[in-house]
């Protein structure tokens, strides 16, 4: 398995010759050189990063002959890696904010970000229970600073420095998250964090930072995983250990920080993620598109096991106000991250938002069920009725929040009409149910053995489904 770059990445190779190894070579918005050294190849890690990596002979075969023992290099993983695991003082329920990325890439600057933070006051964002602004790649200048050997914020994009950026984010009574990466440099090619973790975690916790996404660009091949690691658990790989040495960094410095493994999917790390971080990607960049939507579905509900408190996969930043996905398409974005307890970071200018979209966004009862510090699962597919087509992803889910049991309908196709037995949810019985609608917040009824709603074109419906009390009206059969 082409484990470094991950299946989703499909490597496109381009052509060889010149540039730097490890070095940028492609990607959106990407005007520098598309070459790579003579034995090297450019392959594209996400759509928006090509990355100069050893010949595909020696990255991308799966052949025996290639050891996945960590390399005996000067910057080998240590034998004895941290077994350290996350902090329980946060990321007990998946994170709530916004992050930079999806809305202005490496066009970033301090009124950006305080921008959002203070939307996050007018728009009654903080009041729903938003809570971290993220800071994303290209955040410093290029080099450390030649004497401390500390990463740098770029005082042009960030006058204040992030303390200063941080330390106002707090002063609204929100928590601030930054970017770095496992790598020799970020993906956008910034100074990054192999190596240095003690000096930049404690640099983070100096300047007040409450959160961590950890990216996994600049790989060095000596770093990398060509195949299933001895032993066969993937929390040993030299990816795992990669982050596994931030956890202990960030745990040295006393300090409570969140911290998101940006992996891609890649070294099984739904197996090890609740050991190392709060929340691990599990799959490349998000778009703003129905495909997306449905592919991450379909990815996440092989791994539903992983979720639970402290302990969430993580289906990227939402693309709410991005694009052009159709309302029903930005309601089933929401619903889904919200039922399968996926960090919720919203990533557009908020100042964009009409209100249907923020109604959306800071709909009460799917972030309660979001939110839910009783139960930490998620909800899971069952099948409605006994002749039900299995469809990919699946359509129907039902989970259990402390007011307890949801069903969630998601319309993968053109039929509007969706039915589910109730003898077919988990918990439930043949017998009658009252149905409440969690996007309008209104009590439907009470109905017998089934119910039948009018779910729109990737619309997702959601209800909570409560046992009628003896002698209740019944409104449908
Ligand atoms: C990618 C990551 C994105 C964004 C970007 C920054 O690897 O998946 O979410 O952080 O790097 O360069």
């Amino acid at each position: 398995m082409l484990l470094l770059y991950g299946s989703v990445f499909a490597a496109l190779l381009l052509s060889a010759v010149a540039e730097s190894e490890f070095g940028q070579c492609g990607g959106t918005g990407w005007s520098g050189d598309t070459t790579c050294p003579s034995g090297w190849v450019c392959a594209a890690l996400t759509a928006h990063y090509s990355q100069c990596v050893p010949g595909i002979s020696s990255v991308a075969s799966t052949t025996a002959s290639q050891s996945a023992t960590r390399a005996t290099t000067t910057s080998a993983a240590p034998t004895a890696a941290p077994t350290v695991g996350p902090s329980h003082a946060t990321g007990k329920t998946p994170a709530l904010g916004w992050n930079s990325w999806n809305a202005y890439a490496c066009d970033i600057n301090e009124d950006k970000i305080l921008a959002a933070a203070n939307q996050f006051v007018s728009l009654g964002l903080a009041k729903a229970g938003y809570q971290y602004v993220n800071i994303d790649d290209c955040w410093s200048v290029k080099t450390r600073d030649a004497s401390t050997g500390r990463i740098v914020p770029d005082p042009d994009k960030f006058p204040s420095g992030i303390s200063g950026v941080a330390s106002q984010v707090h002063s609204l009574g929100l928590k601030f998250g930054i970017y770095s990466d496992a790598g020799t440099q970020t993906c956008a090619g910034y100074p990054a964090s192999l190596g240095n973790e003690e000096l930049d975690a404690a640099t983070f916790a100096e300047w007040g930072v409450d959160y961590l996404k950890y990216d996994n660009c600049n790989v060095p091949a000596n770093w990398s995983d060509a195949s299933t690691p001895p032993g066969g658990d993937w929390y040993n790989s030299n990816s795992a250990i990669r982050y596994r040495q931030m956890t202990a960094a960030l745990d040295a410095t006393g300090r409570p920080f969140h911290f998101n493994l940006c992996i891609w999917g890649n070294a099984n790390v739904w197996d090890w993620g609740a050991r190392v971080g709060h929340s691990w990607r599990m799959s490349g960049d998000a778009s703003a598109s129905w495909s997306y939507i449905t592919s991450i579905i379909t990815t996440n509900v092989q791994h539903l096991d992983s979720i639970d408190f402290y302990s969430h996969n993580d289906m990227d930043m939402m693309e709410i106000g991005n694009g052009d996905l159709t309302i029903q398409e930005q309601r089933t974005h929401f619903a889904a991250w919200a039922f399968f307890k996926s960090p919720i970071l919203l990533g557009t200018d908020l100042g964009q938002l009409n209100s249907t979209q923020l109604a959306i966004i800071t709909n009460p009862e799917l972030l309660a069920f979001h939110q839910d510090t009783t139960v930490g699962t998620p909800a899971r597919p069952f099948t409605p009725t006994s002749s039900a087509p299995t469809t990919s992803p699946p359509e129907f889910y039902s989970g259990r929040s402390v007011k307890g049991t949801h069903v969630f309908i998601i319309n993968t196709g053109n039929a509007t009409s969706k039915t589910f037995d109730f003898a077919k949810v988990p918990g439930l019985g043949s017998g009658s149910y009252k149905l409440h609608d969690m996007w309008t917040g209104k009590d439907l009824g009470t109905f017998t053995k089934s119910h039948t709603s009018t779910v729109d074109t990737h619309d997702t419906a959601a209800f909570l489904v409560t046992p009628a009390r003896h002698g209740a009206d019944v409104d449908e059969e």
